[in-house]
């Protein structure tokens, strides 16, 4: 993985700055049924959340990266823990709703996030996250997807979330504005929304 503490200070304007983060905002809202308190996996410096807060939502952010979270206390002062998402830092059932924005792909194995979103999730509240990250930058490139197992694969997603009561039931898309690979076009990134069923 990056090392997302020197990445900090750089990281906005190497993902497509507020384009990107807007695109990514609107498509979590998109999939979120009216406002409520969201938590954000993998907040980074907060640019996606911010945004969502600007759609409606009141959001409280996670990172692992003390760097990452420095940048973010400028837009959500107050609302941040340095935390695993394997490992939440809050009481079950709390929020309406659990937002990952490229943080599954980079994990050895999702299920003990995917876990823990659905234990902080209320009944009827929902897990939105990207997947396929890797898949959306061959098909930008020309390519065509490979058989590669990824941790943030579609089929998988839905399979672990089935064993957490998280099922699958939207989705949507988000043009990764300044993410285009040499040759090829912005990304296209598929989002998934799973409801927490009981
Ligand atoms: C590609 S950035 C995405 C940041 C933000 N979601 C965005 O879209 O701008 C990935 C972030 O995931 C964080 N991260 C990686 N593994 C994590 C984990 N296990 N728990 C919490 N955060 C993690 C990194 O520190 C980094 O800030």
């Amino acid at each position: 993985m990056l090392d997302y503490d020197r990445e900090a200070a750089h990281y906005d304007h190497t993902r497509g700055g507020l384009s990107r983060a807007r695109a990514a905002a609107s498509a979590l809202d998109r999939l979120i049924p009216g406002p409520g308190v969201v938590l954000d996996l993998a907040v980074g410096t907060g640019i996606v959340a911010a945004d969502l807060e600007t759609a409606g939502h009141r959001v409280i952010g996670v990172d692992l990266s003390a760097g990452m979270l420095a940048q973010a206390a400028r837009r959500l002062p107050g609302r941040l823990a340095r935390a695993d998402a394997a490992a939440l830092p809050l009481p079950g059932s709390c929020v309406d709703a659990v937002t990952a924005v490229w943080l599954l792909h980079l994990l050895d194995d999702a299920e003990p996030a995917i876990a823990e979103s659905a234990r902080v999730l209320r009944p009827g509240g929902w897990f939105v996250t990207t997947a396929d990250k890797a898949a959306a930058h061959r098909i930008a490139s020309g390519l065509p997807p490979d058989d590669r197992p990824r941790a943030d694969g579609c089929a998988l997603l839905t399979t672990l979330g089935a064993r957490y009561g998280l099922h699958l039931a939207a989705a949507t898309s988000f043009i990764g504005f300044g993410q285009a690979r040499a040759g090829g076009s912005d990304p296209m990134y598929p989002v998934l929304g799973f409801r927490r069923i009981g």
